[in-house]
């Protein structure tokens, strides 16, 4: 083990007149005495001050912003405001120079976020994406803990598949055929059956139809992988590639359900509250910052840590989809046109506007919408008496819009059976799914929680490219 310390551990250290050795990236250098070091274990900086009348002024020269460095010194209390200790350096290395000339991050002009998105490979050294990516490292720990805690089986589906689980058709292909050439049928189709899997197969969309088989013998699963959607939509809610959390729960209803997804919510955004409370305080400043920029009407009432500790304070609102729309129709920005997609009736999707005006505007908190139509869902959710709606849930965040999609399932086989057809979904290629409505089917339901909407949502970022490493988005896959 390295004999180094991280600077998180000597910040927070009571010891003082002991030797150190610490490790990092130079952030400023100031007065060709004191570094402010950075090992990305916490976003304060360390203070490094030099004996420089003593140094070689060509070895001072090579302490530029972003060079990585060792120090050996002694931790001292420190005289200068802002921090409690700093290190005395008895001797520096240069672990790798950083010519200032050619860096592109110098942090004194504070870069915009789209320019960090082009140097994405460099942006984990700013406060705010080491803020933001520490934050997403503890959500999904807390995300593991909050299923181990209560029994449930980490499972692993399959990232390649011949299905398309939510049947909307927007996969990205799989394949090593030579595209110029690719074999042919008699009627000169691609012939998948040459292909590597012998058939046509795609990257998932969910693996909740997988996810479901297991939960029919190990009662209750997740899944929190990777998943791939080819829908062409340049939002700042929407990637190509994002990770998805999949509960499945054998035996629970749609009351279950939204039970277990509000409770799943509070608990990983109070964990991360607590383990990540400097972070969340700079990035509540952060925004704060930012609306400064704003008008007045457009700010919110609430920083980001009020707003997270609301979200803790309150039950979510329960409604059904029905109900929404009427509220929807009532409201001010219907009556006076200002959706750019009137609510006229009953039976249409609701536009992020539409949410967005029930949680932020009308209800000023989450909210889980439950019953929606049948046409604007999924085969696979469980139908009501009504013949028109099915026990599908949504639940609805301030400033995100859909945080979760989710449903009771139907576990009746000739419902389902009825509903495929209804739907062209081909049922020869599904029999594995529809087995288990064959042996031993019983009531279940479970939900999707897209991973980066909830980053988003408690790092109070603006758009989802920048709560995810690299991201994937149209017409782009750098990195
Ligand atoms: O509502 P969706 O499409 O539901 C499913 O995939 C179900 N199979 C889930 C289930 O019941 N097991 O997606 C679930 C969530 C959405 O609520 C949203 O948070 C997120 O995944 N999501 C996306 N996040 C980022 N980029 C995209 N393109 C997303 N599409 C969905
Ligand atoms: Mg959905």
């Amino acid at each position: 083990m390295s004999q180094r310390t991280k600077i998180k551990a000597l910040l927070e250290s009571e010891q003082t007149d002991v030797s150190v050795i610490v490790k990092g990236w130079v952030r400023t250098f100031r007065n060709n005495q004191f570094i402010a070091l950075n090992d990305g274990s916490t976003n304060n900086n360390l203070q490094v001050v030099i004996d420089f009348e003593n140094t070689d002024p060509a070895f001072l020269k090579r302490i530029t912003t972003g060079a990585a460095i060792s120090v050996s010194g002694t931790l001292v209390a420190s005289l200068g405001k802002g921090q409690k200790v700093e290190v005395k350096a008895k001797e520096i290395e240069i672990l790798g120079d950083c010519d200032p000339e050619k860096y592109p991050l110098q942090l004194k002009n504070r870069p915009s976020l789209e320019f960090l998105r082009e140097i994405a490979h460099l942006r984990f050294r700013t406060n705010t994406f080491g803020a933001i990516f520490r934050v997403r490292n503890s959500l999904s720990f807390a995300i593991h803990q909050f299923f181990q805690e209560r029994g449930f089986v980490y499972l692993h589906t399959p990232i390649i598949t011949a299905s398309d689980a939510e049947g909307a058709g927007e996969t990205f292909h799989v394949t090593n055929f030579d595209l110029a050439n690719p074999p042919k049928t008699e009627n000169g189709e691609i012939d998948f059956k040459e292909d590597f899997f012998g058939r046509a197969t795609n990257l998932t969309v969910s693996g909740q139809l997988e996810g479901e088989l297991a939960a029919m013998a190990l009662s209750d699963i997740y899944t929190f992988g990777p998943t791939f959607r080819a829908e062409n939509s340049n939002t700042t809610r929407h990637l190509a590639e994002f990770w998805m959390i999949e509960p499945e729960m054998a035996f629970y209803d749609l009351n279950d359900n939204m039970d277990l997804a509000e409770a799943l919510l509070k608990y990983v955004i109070k964990y991360a509250l607590e383990k990540n409370a400097e972070d969340i305080e700079f990035l509540t400043q952060r925004l704060q910052e930012e609306e400064k920029q704003k008008p007045q009407n457009e700010r919110s009432d609430m920083s980001l840590v009020e707003k997270l500790q609301f979200c803790l304070d309150h039950d979510f609102e329960r409604l059904t989809y029905t109900e929404a729309i009427e509220i929807l129709k009532e409201s001010t920005p219907n009556k006076k046109k200002k959706f750019q997609y009137p609510v006229e009736g009953w039976g249409t999707d609701l536009q992020s506007e539409h949410e967005r005006y029930l949680v932020e505007k009308h209800f000023k908190k989450p909210v889980i919408l439950t019953d929606y139509p049948k046409e604007i869902k999924a085969f696979y959710m469980r139908q009501n008496d009504d013949g028109k709606t099915v026990r599908a849930m949504d639940v609805l965040f301030p400033g995100i819009g859909e945080m979760v999609g989710g449903s009771q399932r139907e576990e009746r086989l000739d419902k389902l059976e009825q509903r495929m057809d209804e739907m062209g979904i081909p049922k020869d290629e599904l029999w594995w799914y529809l087995d288990t409505r064959r042996f031993g089917a019983c009531p279940h339901a479970g939900f999707g929680l897209g991973f980066e909407r909830l980053v988003l949502f408690v790092t109070g970022m603006g758009n989802i490219r920048d709560v995810i490493p690299f991201p994937r988005y149209p017409k782009n896959a750098e990195f």
